[in-house]
């Protein structure tokens, strides 16, 4: 048996294995949310005055760095594949963004589980405000933008999904008129993340003529 407590344990190929070892023995049970919105209704957020949103062109990507360190190349063969990158500017500096994807197959990361893109909808993903612009609308207010523009291009629906602990995020979802679909559980061991059987809440009650 080796020694553990040895110096030379935490070294070379026997600790890179101990050490694989003990983040799979890392058991999670992880929880993602999944909302849609038909589009029907898309509510006004009230954003702060001071913020505009708007497209970003493949040029302008590097501004996202502002908000979060991030891939550049990745995010450029993003836009190349007919993603679109939505910015919310306050006071004229980057504030947060969010991306929609209209076709495809789209990978959600934290539940390890692709879903194809159907025709008239997108997804909506990779949102993040940056922290000193947090809690001035700028998040649902992009969520708003991308519902229109995509609505006016005769979209019918729209998916988003957050985890079940980012509360912040699921206010932002629920504040642009979302509704809770499915719950999707994971169990995460160590680094790998292994789906678990899907939650399907009921659809949402018909709306009746007023
Ligand atoms: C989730 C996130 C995008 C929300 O962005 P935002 O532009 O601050 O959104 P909002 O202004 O609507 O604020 C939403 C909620 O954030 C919380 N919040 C407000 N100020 C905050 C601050 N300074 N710091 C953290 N959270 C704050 C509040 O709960 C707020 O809701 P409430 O005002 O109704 O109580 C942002 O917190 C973020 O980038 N988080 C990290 C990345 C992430 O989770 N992305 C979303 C994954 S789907």
């Amino acid at each position: 048996m080796g020694d553990t407590n040895h110096p030379a344990a935490g070294v070379g190929l026997r600790g890179k294995i101990r050490r694989r070892l003990s983040s799979y023995a890392r058991l999670r049970i992880s929880e993602t949310y999944l909302y849609s919105h038909d589009l029907a209704v898309i509510p006004t957020v009230p954003a702060d005055p001071a913020c505009l949103v708007r497209l970003l062109g493949i040029d302008e990507l590097a501004l996202l760095l502002e908000v979060h360190p991030l891939d550049l190349p990745g995010l450029r063969s993003r836009l190349e594949r007919g993603f679109a990158c939505y910015a919310a500017f306050l006071d004229g500096r980057i504030a947060g963004y969010g991306w929609a994807q209209p076709l495809g197959k789209h990978f959600l990361r934290d539940v390890a589980r692709w879903r194809e893109v159907r025709p008239k909808e997108f997804w909506i993903y990779h949102c993040r405000t940056a922290p000193w612009a947090r809690g001035r609308r700028a998040y649902p207010f992009i969520l708003m933008r991308m519902l229109e523009d995509y609505r006016r291009q005769g979209f019918e629906r729209a998916w988003i999904y957050t985890g079940k602990t980012n509360v912040p995020s699921q206010k932002g979802i629920e504040r642009a008129g979302f509704v809770l679909r499915e719950r999707l559980p994971a169990l995460e061991v160590g680094p790998l993340i292994l789906p678990l059987p899907l939650r399907m809440l009921p659809p949402p009650a018909p709306t009746s003529p007023s």
